[in-house]
């Protein structure tokens, strides 16, 4: 028997041309802009700031915001919305700057509160699908861990999908960012909390990357394929906040924190790790008569990526094949040696990168249970150069 479950989307969903002009019809009389300093810098904010004041909203910005956002730049956060008291907060910029929104607004309403801020996320990147998540990944530097917070108090009201902003993204951050879209939707694929809900958000994701995440890396100029790529982020997001992910993404924030490495550009690495892990296939593998549960979902996603061979082995092969054919022709490195990390140092870590791994709240629901031990050996292949 199953037991009982639900699906709902919190946010409403602004987007195609002109999703900006939302803002100047916003309700709201005083708004905090929390934003990355590159959306101030490249003047980018003037695309925001001139339709709040034609909404007639009073506004500030805070740009006090870093990658991996850490906890002491959340602090200083909560501390000018205490002060400020705004009844909404508009977050402009990637992950790292919805995040830190996300968990401004949260802290700030448990000291004062009030719970009645409206949270409006408009992504500058195509890639963490924060803008409709019920998580908020900060960092605790001195400890190297990042902690995925999970609450539905996180949920933005609104979300804003306005392509215009992520014509700037430069080509590795448009390969980063897009390798995260596809992950989530493949981690929330094979979760074990996966549901058909969660599944077609999913599928229609990993079909969207397929045809346009290497044609937008390619070209900044491909409208088309950056519109593409913003939605199918918007739609994994949705998928894993619904189904959650697994220990692609546990290892990934791990690795992230202690060596630094881009969130995207470490799970894209771990990928092919992964998928061989949960379907316990890998180039010596030989046909069988029983695989593990993921098989099944890794060859539908195979098949949706027009990837479908003459068997279950080959064709998630085929998989692992594509996925490090698109890091190839994205210049992105394929080990953690290529990243430039330093080999004693990294050894050094795996044994506490593994416990964290372990522990970090996305694991959970892979669908295969990992040991301590397998974990340990994805980390060292995840170094080696050689392998692949
Ligand atoms: N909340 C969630 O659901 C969730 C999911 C996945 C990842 N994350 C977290 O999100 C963070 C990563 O977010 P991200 O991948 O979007 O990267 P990011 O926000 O850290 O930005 C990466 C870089 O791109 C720049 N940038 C952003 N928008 C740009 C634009 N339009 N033009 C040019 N440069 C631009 C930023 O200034 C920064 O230097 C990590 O901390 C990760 O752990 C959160
Ligand atoms: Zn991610």
């Amino acid at each position: 028997m199953e037991i009982m479950k639900s699906f709902d989307i919190k946010t409403k969903i602004y987007f195609g041309d002109d999703a900006l002009d939302r803002l100047s019809q916003l309700p709201y009389k005083r708004v905090l802009v929390i934003t990355d300093p590159f959306v101030v810098r490249s003047g980018m904010i003037q695309m925001i700031t001139y339709r709040l004041s034609d909404a007639d909203c009073e506004f500030e910005v805070f740009d006090d915001v870093v990658p991996d956002p850490p906890i002491e730049k959340i602090s200083i956060g909560v501390k000018k919305m205490v002060q400020y008291n705004p009844d909404a907060v508009v977050a402009v910029g990637g992950g790292s700057a919805i995040d830190s929104a996300k968990a401004i607004k949260d802290f700030a309403s448990r000291a004062t509160g009030r719970t009645d801020v409206a949270l409006i996320a408009i992504p500058t990147t195509s890639g963490t699908g924060s803008e409709v998540t019920a998580f908020s990944v900060i960092s605790d530097p001195e400890n190297n861990k990042k902690y995925p917070l999970v609450s539905d108090s996180l949920i933005p009201t609104e979300a804003i999908l306005d392509a215009a902003l992520v014509k700037s993204v430069p080509p590795a951050v448009t390969a980063d960012t897009g390798m995260d879209v596809l992950t989530h939707a493949i981690e929330a694929y094979v979760s074990i909390n996966n549901n058909e809900f969660s599944a077609a958000l999913a599928e229609k994701a990993i079909e969207i990357c397929g045809v346009f995440l290497l044609r937008s890396y390619l070209d900044n100029n491909d409208t088309h394929a950056r519109k593409k790529m913003h939605v199918a982020s918007c739609l994994a997001g949705l998928a894993f906040n619904s189904a959650s992910l697994g220990l692609n993404h546990g290892i990934a924030h791990a690795v992230g924190a202690k060596f630094h490495i881009p969130h995207g550009r470490a799970n894209a690495m771990l990928l092919p790790h992964i998928i061989e892990f949960n379907s316990d296939i890998n180039k010596h593998s030989k046909s069988r008569s029983e695989y593990l549960p993921a098989v099944k979902k890794y060859v539908n996603i195979a098949k949706l990526l027009g990837l479908s061979n003459f068997n279950t082995i080959t064709t998630v092969r085929s998989l692992v094949n594509w996925i490090q054919f698109m890091m190839k022709e994205m210049n992105m490195p394929m080990s953690v040696s290529q990243c430039g990390v330093d080999k004693t140092e990294y050894f050094n870590s795996i044994d506490a990168m593994a416990e964290n791994a372990l522990n970090d709240a996305c694991t959970k629901t892979n669908p295969r249970v990992p040991s301590k031990v397998e974990v340990v050996s994805i980390l060292k292949d995840l170094y080696d150069e050689e392998r692949w």
